[in-house]
């Protein structure tokens, strides 16, 4: 066996200062024996629960600054991450907003130029930056996630996860409203598509897939927990279960697609 192929996975989460991003890092260096964690966020003296656990778990969680709209913290992360690990078996991007406002808008005169392109950029243009920067590290991945098919020309290196959200889906949108976060997800799952097919064709492959956490009790959904029925309002420790399920599933046949936390497949 190769050193690639024994080395410990190592998975970066961006966007892991809280909310589903931290729980990502949670489970993975808690069911994951043997991972290393790269968990990146815009303020890292500001995340003191993230140190709280890089203590828990001594030498296994690497925190890096990334502001996501910010290219060349993109940049310096892959660089740093390609000094210390040389490669990448998972990226999850977890950060997102859902408008600036903190509410999503209800009708079209909420809606801004400047709130749609400052959600369009972190929600959208973010993660497909990632994937630009990144994408060499995890070609060069041991497959630590997901399942490997015995055939060698379909296995993976590595995984892209992008974080999207069933409102997204235009086939599902029957409610309107929430403009630029329903925007930003529809494309976001253009670029998960995109990616899937760019780092699919070649060997080392690349899968990439979005998925959907469910309704989730974090900051972001709270302007609207208290239109959701108690049973569907998730804890973060259940939907990334949830979700790590369905990642370690994945392999080159369910590339390119976008499935709901139950692993059912979500209609474009
Ligand atoms: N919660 C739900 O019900 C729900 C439903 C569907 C989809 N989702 C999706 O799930 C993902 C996680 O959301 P969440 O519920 O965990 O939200 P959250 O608790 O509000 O956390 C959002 C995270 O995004 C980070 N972030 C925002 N802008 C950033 C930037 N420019 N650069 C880097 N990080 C940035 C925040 O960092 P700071 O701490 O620095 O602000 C925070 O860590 C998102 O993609 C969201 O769209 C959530």
């Amino acid at each position: 066996m190769s050193f690639a192929a024994m080395a410990a996975p190592v998975a970066l989460i961006q966007g892991a200062s809280r909310g589903l991003g931290f729980e990502f890092c949670k489970h993975i260096l808690k069911n994951k024996s043997l991972a290393a964690v790269v968990a990146t966020c815009r303020n890292p003296d500001g995340a003191a629960e993230l140190w709280g656990l890089a203590g828990q778990h001594p030498g296994r969680l690497t925190v890096l600054k990334l502001d996501v709209n910010r290219e060349e913290d993109v940049r310096g992360a892959a660089e740093r991450v390609k000094e210390s690990f040389g490669r990448l078996d998972l990226i999850v991007n977890s950060s997102a907003m859902l408008h600036p406002s903190g509410k999503g808008e209800t009708s079209l005169r909420d809606v801004s130029a400047q709130g749609t392109i400052s959600t369009l950029m972190t929600n959208t243009v973010g993660p497909l930056v990632m994937a630009k920067y990144f994408a060499a590290l995890l070609q060069k991945g041991s497959g630590g996630f997901g399942q490997q098919p015995a055939e060698k020309a379909k296995q993976h290196s590595g995984i892209i996860v992008n974080i999207t959200a069933k409102v997204g889906s235009i086939g599902d949108n029957g409610l309107g409203g929430w403009y630029s976060y329903r925007m930003s997800k529809a494309a976001l799952n253009m670029a998960t598509r995109n990616l899937s097919i760019e780092l699919g064709r070649g060997r080392p492959k690349v899968l990439c897939v979005s998925l959907h956490p469910g309704t989730v009790n974090t900051d972001l959904s709270r302007p609207y927990h208290r239109n959701v029925p108690k049973d569907k309002l998730f804890s973060t420790e259940h939907s990334v279960s949830c979700l790590m399920g369905i990642i370690e599933s994945l392999n080159i046949e369910k590339t390119g697609k976008a499935y709901n936390w139950d692993g059912t497949e979500l209609p474009w």
